[in-house]
């Protein structure tokens, strides 16, 4: 038996064989079973040699099996080495890389010139109520001035907010009343207006509010001087022009020279030489008070700025619209910028 067995072992060809011989020699119904099952038959003498030698058929056909088994496995192991080789030698495949969109790179970089100077960010709803979004602003209802901005409304009192001034009015009352504030507040906002080259139903605005002590007209300028020199260069300079908003007294709106002419007039600025930006003012009384502030206490700046006009005027760029459409060769312009 042990001849045959290890005869038969000797041309295994794979671990299928190799157990089915396993199987047939040691398994529960196999060869060697049998006759060691067989011994209670057998005399006294008998049994202890018969067993012994049953014994040692078992472990020569063990050994061979195991040893079998090992090289079966090394093979193995070697074949998946070398199918997964790497060659790190090949070039790589080439991805196409994703970059920043250029709204987001813009509006991050506002808020970097911001948070150097000191500023935090604050958030607020894009749902809005009346309250907020122009009552706590000196916006009563029915008054005109509701009309400078055509909104979404959702109920009489819940609307899509159509400006981050809210954003004011919550931080405010966020505060009780200390100071300093010093926040910006980005996000989206909403108008009802028809979609063309400059306008757009849904934009992103940088809000801005300073509350203190003894905040002035000088401190804004002098904050948005920084601003236009750190976001469109070092020889930019500003102008404030007299303008209106309900939640601001005085108000202005300010302009940047135009970088591509240096002030000279061209087509991008439509020969004036200056570039409008954004709207500012000195906090309205009421407002602080509707904030729970005292304005005899303390003063305050807002502004807020158009974060797709930035850029487009950054980057003079001619349609609001590129913004949205997702188009690569618009997009792809900004992967290395
Ligand atoms: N909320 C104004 C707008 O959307 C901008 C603004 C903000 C003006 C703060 C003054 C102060 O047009």
């Amino acid at each position: 038996l042990r001849t045959e067995a290890l005869k038969e072992l000797e041309d295994v060809q794979n671990p299928q064989q190799l157990n089915d011989l396993r199987v047939k020699y040691l398994g529960k119904k196999g060869a060697l079973t049998e006759i060691l099952r067989g011994m209670g038959g057998l005399s006294a003498e008998e049994r202890p040699v018969i067993g012994q030698v049953g014994n040692e058929v078992r472990a020569a056909i063990e050994t061979v099996i195991e040893e079998k088994q090992a090289v079966f496995l090394q093979a193995e192991t070697e074949g998946r080495l070398r199918a997964e080789t790497i060659d790190v030698s090949l070039p790589g495949k080439q991805l196409p890389a994703g970059a920043v969109h250029p709204l987001n790179k813009v509006a991050q970089e506002i808020e970097d010139v911001f948070i150097g100077m000191g500023y935090t960010i604050a958030e607020g709803p894009e749902v809005e109520t009346d309250f907020y979004n122009f009552e706590a602003l000196n916006l009563p209802k029915d008054h005109p001035a509701r009309d400078m901005q055509d909104s979404f409304y959702i109920t009489d009192e819940i609307l899509m907010r159509t400006h981050t001034s809210p954003v004011q009015i919550r931080t405010m009352k966020a505060m009780n009343g200390q100071t300093p504030v010093k926040v910006i507040c980005p996000g989206k906002v909403y108008r009802r207006d028809d979609d063309d080259a400059t306008h757009s139903f849904q934009f992103n605005q940088i809000e801005g509010l300073v509350i203190g002590p003894d905040i002035r007209m000088s401190d804004l300028k002098g904050t948005l001087l920084q601003f236009a020199q750190e976001m469109f260069g070092k020889q930019t300079q500003i102008r404030l022009r007299p303008s209106f908003f309900p939640f601001t007294e005085p108000s202005a709106e300010v302009d940047v020279t135009c970088a591509q002419c240096g002030g000279h007039g061209c087509r991008m600025c439509k020969q004036t030489g200056w570039l409008e930006i954004l709207g500012c003012g000195m906090v309205h009384p009421r407002v602080l008070e509707m904030g729970g502030y005292d304005p005899n206490e303390v003063s305050g700046f807002a502004f807020g700025m158009g974060v797709e006009r930035i850029a487009l005027l950054k980057y003079e760029i001619d349609d609001i619209r590129h913004f949205y459409t997702n188009d690569l060769r618009f997009l792809s312009q900004f992967v290395r910028m």
